[in-house]
């Protein structure tokens, strides 16, 4: 079966103390890490030597999402320092097979991102050289954001490609994610769940996880 993620996004934490913030999601299954490069997306946040400076010092698996130009030459170095699963872009791609072989050659799970308006069509007849693919709920590039429903029927599209190919392949869902929504893109066929300002806003980062597990599960 489709196993059920929750993968906390740090860029609504204190940035300047990520240490105790990943320190508030052990409940989580991976952390999700956002690479941003100003262009992209119109937003910076940080690059591969904090990135590798977080792998060193948790035990959380590294789900890193890269909204940078030129994945093909950036995103094998995070691969290659340990994340556990690293996401390029298909707008940004110019070889988004080949990229993918090189991220899984290095030992991560490899994972392409649809922007709310790139179709996935074109990626239906690739799907076996993906572990994932994130469909964005968001235009990225910012938290706080709410869900755009229009992505709905993607997921679907998604999860019908994977159910048919027989594959074990994940649909992650980026934005927007909350108790509120969690449960009608768990329904669509998402089974990996990003949520930035919901967990990190809440009292207790770790509960909200739960709660979000059990909205998504029911
Ligand atoms: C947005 C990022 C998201 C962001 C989600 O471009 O990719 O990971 O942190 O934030 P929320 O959950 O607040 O929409
Ligand atoms: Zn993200």
């Amino acid at each position: 079966d489709v196993p059920i993620l929750i993968s906390p996004s740090v860029l609504n934490a204190d940035l300047a103390n990520l240490t105790d913030e990943i320190g508030r999601i052990t409940h989580a299954d991976y952390v999700h890490l956002d690479v941003m490069d100003n262009h992209f997306v119109p937003n910076m946040t940080f690059g591969l030597p904090v990135v590798e400076r977080i792998l060193a010092t948790t035990d959380v698996p590294a789900d890193v999402h890269l909204m940078i130009d030129h994945p093909d030459e950036w995103a094998p170095a995070y691969a290659e320092a340990g994340a556990a699963s690293v996401t390029f872009h298909a707008e940004a791609s110019n070889a988004p097979v080949r990229l993918a072989r090189e991220l899984r050659a290095k030992g991560a799970r490899a994972s392409i991102a649809l922007r709310p308006a790139t179709g996935v069509e074109g990626y239906l007849d690739l799907l076996d050289e993906f572990d994932m693919v994130l469909v964005m709920t968001v235009e990225p590039g910012f938290g706080g954001q709410s869900l755009i429903t229009g992505t709905l029927p993607k997921i679907r599209r998604t999860r019908e490609a994977i159910t048919a190919l027989g594959r074990d392949i994940w649909v992650q869902v980026d934005g927007g994610i909350s108790r509120d929504t969690i449960a009608t893109a768990a329904a669509a066929g998402a089974n990996m769940f990003v949520a930035g300002s919901a967990v990190y806003s809440a009292d207790d980062p770790n509960a909200e996880i739960g709660a979000l597990r059990e909205t998504a599960t029911a």
